[in-house]
């Protein structure tokens, strides 16, 4: 059994999380929002890379036997020095470019990030690997995160919003779409409501858990746990209300799970 530290911006790496109980429910885990300070999409890459950094030494600090950056844009920008830093496995989280190029049909494929991860070297990099017969029509989610972690994931406003932001993918006739920030997962609605049922939608969280179960077997932290495990939440801004964004935007039931709520200025 292992301490696992999920971090995010905000509530957006709650949807990896959600994978990570589905698939691995015999670990404890720590979420950690940094909501206090998201969106991070539209900050320097320097601001985003020191933030991550001392957000997930803090999680080492709290115990944690692996880290999943459960963000695109923290991933794009500081995982490198994170793994440098910290002894411990981290797990990253990047759009899925490559597995939407393998299955698109017609060859046009939309991704929908924040303007760092488009713009980072790493993402740029991935990019240049993919066959340049695929078209890649990149589009930032400006303003959506803030909708999200508001509770408005469905609201009229995001709608609109994202209506804006889909047109050029939806224009160019995409029939597969990379949600490339891992709040949009919570989007799927909207954007099926715009897009229709037939667009393939990318979400890369269950390659992310695999790869994290991986390195659990390689450490041997794969057995079950002898009592309840415990799921702690930890924001920079309100705690009460990530546990409440939490409840209601994952599907797993947590009920087998002791679960706390933490500020994040409560821990070292
Ligand atoms: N959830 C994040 C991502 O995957 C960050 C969004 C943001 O804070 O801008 O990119």
């Amino acid at each position: 059994m292992a301490l696992i530290g999920v971090f995010d911006s905000g509530v957006g790496g709650l949807s990896i999380l959600d994978e990570a109980l589905r698939q691995l429910p015999q670990h404890d885990y720590i979420y950690l929002a940094d909501s206090a300070n998201a969106p991070y999409g539209e900050r320097s890459s320097d601001w985003i890379a020191t933030r991550s950094l001392a957000l997930c030494t803090q999680l080492l600090n709290e115990g944690c036997d692996a880290i999943v950056v459960a963000c695109n844009t923290a991933t794009a920008e500081g995982i490198q020095e994170i793994r440098e830093s910290l002894a411990i496995p981290v797990i990253g989280v990047e759009p899925g470019i490559k597995p939407a190029s393998m299955q698109t049909q017609n060859g046009i494929v939309g991704v929908l990030a924040t303007e760092a991860t488009l713009k980072s070297d790493k993402f740029n990099a991935l990019l240049a690997t993919l066959p340049s017969n695929c078209q890649f029509i990149k589009q930032s989610g400006a303003g959506l995160v803030p909708l999200i972690e508001a509770g408005q994931a469905d609201s009229e406003a995001t709608l609109e919003l994202l209506a804006k932001h889909l047109e050029a993918i939806q224009d160019a006739g995409a029939d597969t779409l990379v949600l490339g920030c891992t709040h949009y997962p919570f989007l799927r609605r909207a954007i099926r409501k715009l897009l229709g049922e037939s667009i393939n939608l990318i979400d890369t969280s269950e390659a992310v858990v695999r790869q994290l179960k991986r390195q659990l077997e390689l450490q041997d932290k794969t057995s079950r746990a002898a009592q309840s495990c415990t799921l702690t939440f930890i924001s920079s801004k309100d705690e009460q209300s990530l546990l409440n964004m939490a409840k209601e935007l994952m599907a797993s039931d947590m009920t087998s799970h002791h679960i706390q709520a933490k500020s994040l200025s409560s821990i070292r």
